[in-house]
């Protein structure tokens, strides 16, 4: 049953938990799935994609945030993240920092198969580090 995060998400919760399916994991065994909707309403997919050489595995917030970009967006309203993992995952620090350059405002949404918790990028990264060429 899930009580903490608003209805409004739980589209993008199930959207999460179906591109899981296709994660590529077979190093950890820890598959992830991520959803984000932008501005426009439309939601953008991504898993995490290991690779033998194990530094270059990508996340799945960023491969979602990555088809986001692809399609032509640039603002992230929220992302969701599912796992079965019975300890709701939390965004990676690269992650963070990515999410955070395309939506200042984002909502973080991470669930599992019981439980669901919704923050705000800025709580996950306070003074995030910004570019400002002098
Ligand atoms: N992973 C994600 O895709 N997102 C997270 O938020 C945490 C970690 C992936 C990377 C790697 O494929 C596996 O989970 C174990 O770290």
């Amino acid at each position: 049953m899930r009580s903490t995060v608003a209805d409004e998400y739980s589209a993008l919760i199930d959207e999460a938990r179906r591109v899981r399916d296709n994660a590529y994991a077979p190093y950890s065994g820890f598959k992830v799935g991520a959803a984000v909707r932008g501005k426009s309403g439309a939601i953008y997919r991504g898993c995490n994609v290991e690779n033998a050489s194990y530094g270059a595995t990508i996340c799945a917030e960023r491969n979602a945030v990555a088809a986001l970009v692809a399609a032509g967006e640039s603002e992230i309203a929220a992302i969701a993240i599912y796992t079965d993992d019975p300890q709701l995952t939390m965004p990676c620090g690269i992650c963070r920092q990515v999410i955070v350059e395309f939506g200042k405002d984002a909502q973080v949404i991470t669930a599992n198969t019981s439980a669901s918790k919704q923050i705000a990028i800025g709580d996950l990264l306070p003074d995030a580090f910004v570019f400002r060429r002098s």
